[in-house]
């Protein structure tokens, strides 16, 4: 998968005014109640995948209604915000990571006053809505681009990247001026006939890379910003926040064994991404979120080596982002307790007290359920997943369906294939519509999402017994787990702000925190969260650990067991089955 191997390739409104005159109320965003830090340091962000969530208007196609339809939804499940993934009209492309115009909604979305409206739904509900913000690249049919590839004199041509090539190459067509690749596959460069210079794209030729040393275009940018800031959003996730900037020798990127999956030499990235130059923008950008009312935020798309890598992106005065994934964590794809172990300790104790964002899915990988389950235990391998992703000190972020165990859902024929990726690398490259399948609501033939006889995409034969419905009816389903720790963390002290602190428990591949906030008292406790990442049962003794952080402790009082026995725990015997998972207060 692309992305995994790009994560893989760099270890190498307060609801203002609207842009008319009208008032939206002002939101119940201000808080949830436990304390003053800024709602996002405690968060549960979950991704919306608009295509994919909900259909209103019977075309296959999810939409901005059917989104607004699902708000009570998403308030039962207790998440503070949404993220949008692009809705903005697009050639679709890239399915919306393809703009064309930053400042309307595409037609098959809905309408400006749709969006008006979710915004103020979901702010009626309390729940924040989030934008993607695509900076890197527009579509090669926004008039921005379109002006710039008209002629060399154009006002607009030093909008992109457009350079000489080479002359003419060994098969006689141009050279374009280096080797750099697009992480879509081969050249970055595309030729234009008519001018007989090259542009750059990161991505797919049709999203031709903006150019940020020209002042003009990080203006014009900044005013999206503050377009969707005035109409009420609580802040950007940053698109693929690390390819802004291209060195400008223009040197050849240095040629690394191998092929890709797409059959080209694999090349080193470093002449095309994670440029220095980036913290200026981001700086500037915090700066523009920053003077709007209300706590707004930036999140962004970062795949780093490790916590030091990904500390930077904070900015060196915490004036950069606030959230930068931290897809450590969540990639690490194996169920080794000390591996999570020592990410979850790094990420704690290596980002200068910042909030680590933690997340295990979406729009760009396989599944959670399908990269960490072992077939055999794959509902209790995803409790485990739920747990480390919700009850360590973090904000979370979270993609649909995750919660009810959706799988991915890979085509099996290389003409039902979606995402342009998927057909110029298949077989090996698959692409993305294995993980943005229609969200799985009912058991019903198309599982609640369309009435359209075919949706978009398929609708996994899954959703017959995963699903909304169904689990919702279950107390001990994967989506009541959702629930219930999502909640802990609104109620329980320890849980929303406790700091998190690792024990030792490698040996059985056990792993245990415990959470410890400021005033720990016999009302407001101490909480221990216990995963066996394990086959095997597992027999904690967790007394003389409990004792060393000066924690008072005579048992353990159940919040949540996967086993779902009743009644206290001995701190010297905390029984977890295979892959169980215990939460309990530590009472005295
Ligand atoms: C980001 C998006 C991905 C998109 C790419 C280009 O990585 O998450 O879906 O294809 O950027 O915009
Ligand atoms: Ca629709």
């Amino acid at each position: 998968m692309v992305f995994f191997r790009r994560l893989m390739a760099v270890a190498a409104l307060a609801c203002s005014v609207s842009a008319g005159a009208q008032m939206l109320s002002r939101p119940g965003w201000a808080g949830s109640g436990m304390s003053s830090d800024p709602w996002w340091q405690h968060a549960v962000i979950y991704e919306i995948y608009p295509r994919s969530f909900q259909d209103s208007n019977g075309d296959g196609i999810g939409d901005l209604k059917g989104i607004t339809q699902r708000l009570d939804y998403l308030q039962s499940l207790g998440v503070d915000a949404i993220w949008l993934s692009p809705i903005y009209p697009s050639p679709q492309v890239d399915f919306g990571y393809d703009i064309s115009d930053y400042t309307a909604i595409d037609p098959q979305y809905g309408t400006i006053e749709d969006f008006d409206n979710l915004v103020q739904e979901a702010s009626r509900r309390n729940i924040r809505v989030l934008m993607d913000l695509v900076l890197n690249h527009t579509s090669d049919k926004h008039a921005w681009f379109t002006e710039s590839a008209s002629s060399k004199s154009n006002a607009k041509r030093d909008w992109y990247i457009w350079r000489d090539g080479k002359g003419t190459g060994a098969d006689g067509k141009p050279a374009p001026p280096n080797n750099w690749q697009s992480l879509f596959g081969h050249s970055a460069w595309q030729y234009d006939a008519k001018s007989g210079q090259f542009y750059y794209h990161y991505f797919y030729p049709q999203q031709p890379d903006l150019n940020w040393r020209n002042p003009q275009v990080k203006q014009a940018m900044f005013d999206v910003a503050r377009f969707w800031l005035n109409r009420g959003v609580a802040g950007f996730r940053l698109d693929a926040i690390d390819t802004l900037f291209e060195d400008q020798s223009l040197a050849d990127a240095k040629v690394l064994d191998g092929t890709n999956e797409f059959g080209d030499p694999n090349t080193d990235k470093s002449l095309q991404t994670r440029l220095p130059e980036i913290h200026g923008v981001l700086h500037d950008l915090r700066s523009v979120i920053n003077a709007a009312p209300g706590q707004r935020l930036l999140v962004g798309e970062v795949y780093t080596k490790d916590a030091a890598d990904l500390a930077q992106w904070y900015g060196l005065h915490n004036d950069e982002l606030q959230l930068p994934m931290d897809t450590g964590v969540g990639f690490t794809n194996k169920l080794d307790a000390a591996a999570f172990r020592q990410k979850l300790e790094a990420a704690q104790t290596q980002l200068h007290g910042n909030t680590p964002l933690l997340v295990f899915d979406n729009h760009d990988n396989p599944r959670s359920w399908d990269r960490y389950g072992d077939g055999k235990h794959n509902k209790e391998i995803a409790r485990v997943l739920a747990t480390i992703l919700l009850a360590s000190r973090s904000s979370s972020l979270m993609y649909y369906g995750q919660e009810l165990g959706m799988s991915t859902s890979t085509p099996e024929r290389k003409e039902d294939v979606k995402d342009p990726i998927g057909v110029l690398g298949w077989p090996k490259e698959k692409g993305r519509d294995g993980e943005r399948t229609p969200m799985q609501w009912d058991g019903g033939a198309q599982s609640g999402f369309t009435r359209a006889a075919k949706p978009w995409l398929p609708i996994p034969m899954s959703s017959m017994t995963v699903n909304v419905e169904a689990e919702q009816k279950d107390n001990q389903s994967l989506w009541k787990w959702y629930q219930d720790l999502i909640a802990l963390r609104r109620s329980r002290r320890a849980m929303r702000e406790g700091q998190q602190i690792l024990l030792n428990h490698d040996a059985d591949n056990a792993l245990v925190w415990v959470r410890k906030h400021q005033g720990v008292t016999a009302t407001s406790p101490a909480v221990v969260v216990a995963c066996n990442l394990s086959d095997k049962p597992v027999v904690l003794h967790l007394r003389d650990e409990i004792k060393k952080l000066g924690l008072r402790g005579q048992f353990l009082r159940s919040l949540m067991r996967s086993d779902y026995g009743m009644g206290p725990m001995n701190l010297d015997e905390v029984k977890l089955e295979p892959f169980g998972v215990y939460v309990g207060e530590i009472h005295y």
